[in-house]
């Protein structure tokens, strides 16, 4: 069992609401990693941050994924970081990846005030830079399509991302 597509880009673009988009429209199931962590731990992203620290939370995400890409079948939305485990990425090379993007400022329209991301709590613009200098590069080598989300709604992205793999929908 391997998923459909997976989906990847930086936290905020849409992976989870286009994710759900794509499944409705393939008439599969939608998973989503940072969910299972979620259920498996009971509490949130932001409290096992802030309690275990990042290197936990990584340790996490990165089983977590390694078992939603061997028991899950439909669509697939990792966590914006997932990409930075070089094993994890290894993995997505046998998988239909798309990485969706966009850019600084629509970054920051989308996720600026979102104190649930804490990787963004703080001057949004300037770590976002960041993030994206130090992963741009790893999302696209993960990459079997990339589609750009800027100006474009959830349903516009859907649709670019079914012609972009030229997946027939169910
Ligand atoms: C992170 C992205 C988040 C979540 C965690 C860390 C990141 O997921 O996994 O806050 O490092 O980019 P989303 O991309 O779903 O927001």
């Amino acid at each position: 069992m391997s998923p459909l597509i997976v989906l990847v880009g930086p936290m905020g673009v849409g992976k989870s609401t286009v994710g759900r988009l794509l499944a409705e429209r393939l008439g599969v199931g939608h998973r989503d990693t940072d969910d299972d962590i979620v259920a498996a731990q009971g509490r949130s992203i932001a409290d096992i941050f802030v309690e275990d620290g990042e290197d936990a939370f990584r340790a996490l995400e990165k089983d977590a994924v390694r078992e939603a890409l061997r028991g899950h079948d439909g669509v697939l939305s990792l966590g914006g970081g997932a990409v930075l485990d070089a094993g994890t990425r290894s993995l997505l090379a046998a998988q239909r990846v798309v990485y969706l993007s966009m850019d600084v400022e629509e970054a920051v329209r989308r996720t600026g005030l979102n104190t649930a991301r804490p990787l963004l709590a703080v001057n949004p613009r300037k770590q976002w830079r960041e993030l994206m200098q130090a992963r741009r590069h790893l999302y696209e080598e993960v990459a079997t399509a990339v589609v750009p989300t800027d100006g474009r709604t959830p349903e516009e992205v859907t649709e670019a991302a079914l012609d972009a793999l030229e997946l027939k929908e169910a």
